[in-house]
């Protein structure tokens, strides 16, 4: 078998268009235009490149986009102030803190400062809670694009075995709670889990979010099941270039599966249209 490919860049330009598309009526019936506010603290340079895309997208579907630079060495207070700030600023409908923060700050207290109504991240112990309870909430980007992508094959999740490699609060848990919300049975996986090709291997869905190059290997696979790579990876070539690889391996699992994400161009693509979404929807919220 070979499997289909799900493609992330087609999908999450289609996403795209169509908030393009309502935030022209909002701005149109409202008079107001949803706004985006991105903090960026040091110059880590994959959280550069992240940054720099959701600036370029976000004024491309014509919302506002606010880019705040701090130092590496900012003082927490500071961040704090100019959350309060953004808390504050009624043109700003979302407020996204680039993660990871440099040691010396506190990643707790910095998301639990954020207005839970602005939190486009979907972080905020209010909004994971709402999730966690089957309430509505803004949910956290990547898993709501996992989602989205799962169900460009499958049009209802409902009784269909999923499970989620990796547990952490950006990715596995909240897609845990979403994939729960749309009736599927779902197996937590993570690092210290035993036997990982035996949990895989009754699953109709597999989600690989733990940060190892290539671990999911193709006789975890059931045959004809769906996997979704959410995994960036970067391996050292011998010319001292890179080679982006994401946590499946993607030339044989593509054997066994059904459908399944490329590495470039599966999830990546989502996450920011995603983060679009959710800025539209905290805009709408917030004006009623
Ligand atoms: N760093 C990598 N992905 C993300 C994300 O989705 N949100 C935030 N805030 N930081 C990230």
């Amino acid at each position: 078998m070979t499997a289909r490919i799900i493609d992330g860049k087609v999908i999450a330009a289609e996403l795209r268009a169509r908030v393009a598309e309502e935030v022209a009526r909002v701005k149109g019936e409202h008079q107001v235009t949803p706004g985006l506010a991105v903090v960026l603290v040091g110059n880590d340079a994959a959280s550069e490149v992240y940054v720099r895309s959701k600036h370029t997208q976000t004024q491309a579907a014509a919302m506002a986009s606010f880019e705040h630079k701090l130092p590496a060495d900012v003082a927490q207070a500071d961040l704090l102030a100019l959350i309060a700030k953004l808390n504050r600023d009624p043109a700003v409908h979302g407020i996204l803190v680039q993660l990871p923060l440099p040691k010396s700050l506190h990643t707790e207290t910095i998301i639990n400062a954020i207005d839970p109504a602005k939190d486009v991240d979907g972080l905020h112990p209010n909004n994971a809670g709402r999730l966690a309870g089957g309430f509505a909430a803004l949910s956290p980007c990547t898993p709501l694009g996992c989602i989205i992508l799962t169900k460009s094959v499958h049009a209802s999740l409902e009784g269909m075995n999923a499970i989620v490699i990796g547990r952490s609060n950006l990715v596995g848990r909240p897609l845990v709670q979403l994939l729960l919300n749309e009736n599927a049975t779902v197996t937590i996986a993570h690092s210290r889990s035993k036997d990982l090709p035996q949990l895989c291997a009754g699953a109709d869905l597999v989600y690989a979010a733990v940060g190892k190059p290539e671990m999911v290997r193709a006789d975890w696979i059931k045959p004809g099941a769906t996997v979704i790579d959410v995994g960036i990876n970067r391996l050292p070539l011998a010319d001292g270039k890179t080679r982006l690889v994401g946590d499946v391996a993607f030339k044989e699992v593509a054997e066994v599966a059904g459908a399944i994400t490329p590495v470039p161009g599966g999830v990546g693509q989502m996450t920011v249209a995603c983060l679009l979404v959710n800025t539209l929807r905290a805009a709408c919220a917030i004006h009623g």
